[in-house]
């Protein structure tokens, strides 16, 4: 009979993800495996097991094959329709709430919402702060949908391109945006867990600056006065954010960086 400990060493995945799919498979929490780890294992859930883990050696994303990602302390549900929400967005999430302090009557716009993860992590933190989150993708906004019903967060969804999914009255306090920033040509688009993702969620399909240059350019329209933007990017394209933002009249220009020490975050004042 095959135990927790046996099935993760014949896996053959690094162990963390070895639990994360025994989890699904016995439904159980990590401390109970950590505390049952030679407790033999019936044999049709090590099968199951032993084919979720061969999918991941094939590259399959875990958080697919288990159908969630955990994002600032929530659980959200994922699918192959939208982005797995990364740690780094956490930092895009934080400089939206520095901005933003809870009051009634403040706003928030997340654009390109994928799963939710931004709009549903501000709604709570913020929850008198009115959030309004949109997406290009139809499938997308109706996993947000049920992520922010699931989570019980307070999010106005609204399908279209950009600001064009807005009506035209409004303007927002802050704006928060991680856009497809991947330039269509970068190779990693065919590499590792990016495979499995939505193409129209990672690159803009030309150099990686154009979802970018739209959403600063269309802000000032859309921002009270003193109003924040806060943006997502690649590694290597905080200098050329940040002039668009300058360029663009925002003050307070800055860069932040993640985990990883990278340049990630970038925004400005109106
Ligand atoms: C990098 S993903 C970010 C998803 C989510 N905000 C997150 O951080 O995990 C970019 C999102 O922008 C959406 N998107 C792409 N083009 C768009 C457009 N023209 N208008 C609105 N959303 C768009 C994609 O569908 C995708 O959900």
């Amino acid at each position: 009979m095959q135990t927790a400990q046996s099935l993760t060493s014949m896996s053959g995945l690094p162990r963390l993800e070895a639990r994360m799919l025994l989890e699904m498979v016995l439904c159980k929490p990590r401390e109970w495996l950590l505390a049952h780890d030679t407790d033999p294992i019936a044999p049709e859930a090590a099968a199951q097991f032993l084919t979720l883990a061969a999918q991941r050696r094939q590259g399959t994303p875990v958080a697919h094959l288990v159908g969630h990602r955990e994002f600032m302390g929530h659980r959200l549900s994922v699918s192959a329709e939208v982005l797995i929400p990364r740690p780094e967005t956490e930092l895009l999430v934080e400089m939206a709430l520095q901005s933003l302090p809870d009051g009634a009557g403040l706003s928030l716009l997340d654009l390109g919402t994928g799963s939710g993860a931004v709009a549903i992590s501000v709604a709570l933190a913020r929850p008198t702060v009115r959030v309004v989150a949109t997406d290009l993708s139809e499938t997308a906004l109706a996993l947000a949908q049920k992520n922010a019903q699931q989570l019980e967060a307070r999010v106005q969804f609204s399908q279209g391109s950009w600001y064009e999914a807005l009506p035209a009255e409004g303007r927002f306090d802050v704006i928060v945006s991680n856009p497809p920033y991947i330039a269509h040509s970068d190779p990693h688009l065919s590499r590792g867990d990016l495979r499995f993702e939505p193409v129209g969620a990672l690159t803009d399909g030309a150099d990686g600056l154009s979802a970018l240059r739209h959403i600063i350019a269309g802000a000032s329209q859309h921002l009270i006065a003193g109003g924040w933007l806060w943006l997502e990017h690649g590694y290597a394209q905080g200098e050329e954010v940040a002039h668009l933002l300058l360029r663009a009249g925002f003050n307070a220009v800055q860069t932040k960086q993640d985990l990883a020490g990278l340049p990630r975050i970038t925004g400005g004042s109106l």
